[in-house]
């Protein structure tokens, strides 16, 4: 069985190290597409046209399941998806719902960081609209954030001070939980961590997609793979240099899973 990941570019990623530790035995399609990252500052409409032609050439190659490993391709072009094709496809949504409700006993605020695509479409706002009975929803629109990932700027000293200049209007006492509504964001949580209070939770939606892409699988039948964890690359672009890229951008991301295993042994 194939599992496709679909995102804008190397975002994806991070919910792809999630599912190569959850299920093995699987084989991945990974596609970025590179023609058009970033698509968090894009109009709406363009992007869903780039979301479609991408999914199509991922259909081609064949695969048995699809993750839109992307909340802003998911708020814009998951209803299409899913009207076009018949298997399984699971989207993502920045963590909102449960970050409000593990605040809910502190009294503290929660501060969604995403792409100014998802934070201004109706998903985002019918979702914040749903969960967030007691006003205690912020939300930060990052749209750099997607380009310095892209250029694997993980220097602590450089984004740091990014995170800062960002954050300088927010009094952090008052906030109990940072979302990370954008899959590439995870990349940097560990710069994040070691800048912020320690009072503040950082949460990402990557594990709760990876769990319900499991549980999608089972009730399709599809679950026990018979693969072994191979993950093939693609971009709409066919740059060879972006494939070495992906490949060391997972490479990062695995290791770091590697480590904190270790370390919470
Ligand atoms: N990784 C994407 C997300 O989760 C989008 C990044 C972008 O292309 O702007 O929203």
């Amino acid at each position: 069985m194939r599992i496709g990941f679909f995102d804008s570019g190397i975002g994806g990623l991070t919910v792809l190290s999630e599912a190569l530790r959850r299920l093995p035995d699987m084989d991945f399609l990974y596609m970025a597409d590179t023609l058009h990252v970033p698509y968090g500052t894009k109009a709406e409409e363009d992007v869903r046209a780039y979301i479609l032609d991408s999914v199509g050439l991922m259909m081609n190659e064949g695969i048995d399941a699809l993750v839109v490993a992307c909340n802003t391709a998911t708020s814009i072009a998951i209803n299409d998806l899913r009207e076009r094709y018949s298997l399984p496809i699971v989207g993502m949504e920045p963590a909102v719902k449960p970050a409000v409700e593990m605040n809910r006993a502190t009294g503290k605020r929660v501060l969604v960081f995403a792409t100014p695509l998802t934070l201004q479409l109706p998903k985002y706002y019918a979702l914040v609209s749903r969960v967030d009975e007691l006003g205690i929803v912020d939300s930060l629109p990052l749209p750099e954030l997607v380009h310095y990932c892209e250029k694997l700027q993980f220097d602590t000293a450089i984004m740091q001070d990014y995170f800062r200049t960002k954050l300088a209007d927010y009094n952090l006492d008052d906030y109990g939980i940072i979302v990370l509504g954008c899959t590439h964001y995870p990349f940097y949580k560990q710069i994040l961590r070691e800048m912020l209070p320690a009072h503040i939770e950082i949460v990402d939606g990557n594990v709760g997609t990876v769990k319900r892409l499991s549980a999608l699988l089972s009730r399709y039948g599809i679950a026990g793979g018979g693969g072994s964890g191979e993950v093939r690359f693609m971009c709409s672009g066919h740059e060879p240099a972006y494939i070495d890229k992906m490949q060391k951008a997972l490479a990062i991301l695995r290791e770091r899973d590697a480590l904190s295993e270790s370390l919470a042994t």
